[in-house]
């Protein structure tokens, strides 16, 4: 089963009540996930005007924040910022710049993505918002996972690009019934789709393919074209395996999913698969 984690920062708690559900519906999807806020880094002095933000941040404050270490347990992401001037908050992004040494390493890639935001103004910059969070997470080498219009609740919400929620002019819409099901949908899509990658990723080894890259090659031992597959030779093994799987009778689009056990000797660890939507 996946391991999904919500990172996300809030001032005013709208992002708080987002990724609590977003979450809540991972977990209801068989998951244990994980909902880590982004520390704040103003001084609480400078909002104490703000009930809201204050309260929020009261909340908050004494659970443990995020760090890359979520992300590097996770193998998806949602990551949550309210919209700002049509961009993610300085504290996001400050959370961001303090994850250089894992991309270095590669520890951010392969993983499966997703965004949130809200806006006091419908649309608002949200749209701008999530496309930009996307740029970064194209950086990481990321795949991003957008629930596009995979689910009636999408034509209601009308965000293909991630979920987002319209917080209003006095800043204290709750989360209407649309924002709801949209992110209880990206939850289902998004555990789906990283369960099917972990199996897929599972049978690969079990098939003795690699696909994290190559090791290290020790010094003085030959290179050998199987050391050193490039990210096509990948590719060509998952379309030699497609090629088994048809001449095995199974399909490999949506209904060919069950019988993957199979091709690793029906091994158990490959139960049904669920379906992307
Ligand atoms: C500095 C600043 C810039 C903002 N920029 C925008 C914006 O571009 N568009 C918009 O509709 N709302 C904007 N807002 C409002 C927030 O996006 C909105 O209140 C959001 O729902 C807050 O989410 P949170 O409760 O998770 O903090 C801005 C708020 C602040 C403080």
């Amino acid at each position: 089963m996946s391991k999904p984690a919500v990172i996300y920062y809030s001032a005013s708690g709208h992002g708080t009540a987002m990724a609590n559900r977003v979450a809540a519906a991972a977990e209801a999807a068989g998951t244990e996930a994980r909902v880590c806020h982004i520390a704040e880094t103003r001084d609480p002095q400078s909002f104490a005007q703000n009930p809201a933000w204050t309260a929020n941040h009261e909340a908050t404050k004494d659970l443990p924040a995020a760090s890359g270490e979520d992300i590097v347990w996770a193998d998806a992401i949602i990551f949550g910022s309210p919209t700002r001037f049509g961009g993610q908050t300085s504290q996001f992004r400050a959370f961001i710049d303090t994850l250089g040494e894992l991309w270095a390493q590669g520890k951010l890639a392969d993983k499966i993505y997703a965004g949130l935001t809200s806006s006091q103004t419908a649309h608002g910059g949200q749209e701008t918002t999530l496309m930009n969070l996307y740029t970064t997470l194209m950086h990481f080498g990321g795949i991003i996972v957008a629930p596009g219009y995979t689910d009636p609740a999408k034509f209601v919400d009308g965000n293909p690009y991630g979920v987002s929620h319209v917080s209003g002019p006095e800043n204290k819409n709750p989360l209407d019934e649309a924002a709801l099901n949209a992110l209880d949908h990206l939850a289902r899509r998004v555990v789906s789709l990283a369960d099917r990658l972990g199996a897929e990723r599972r049978l690969s080894f079990q098939l003795g393919e690699r696909v994290d890259g190559p090791p290290a090659r020790p010094a003085g031992a030959p290179r050998s074209r199987r050391r050193f597959r490039s990210g096509f030779a990948v590719l060509g093994a998952a379309i030699d395996r497609c090629a088994r799987r048809l001449q095995m009778g199974m399909g490999v689009g949506r209904g060919g999913r069950e019988p993957l056990a199979a091709v690793v000797g029906g091994a158990s660890e490959f139960p049904e698969l669920p379906q992307v939507r």
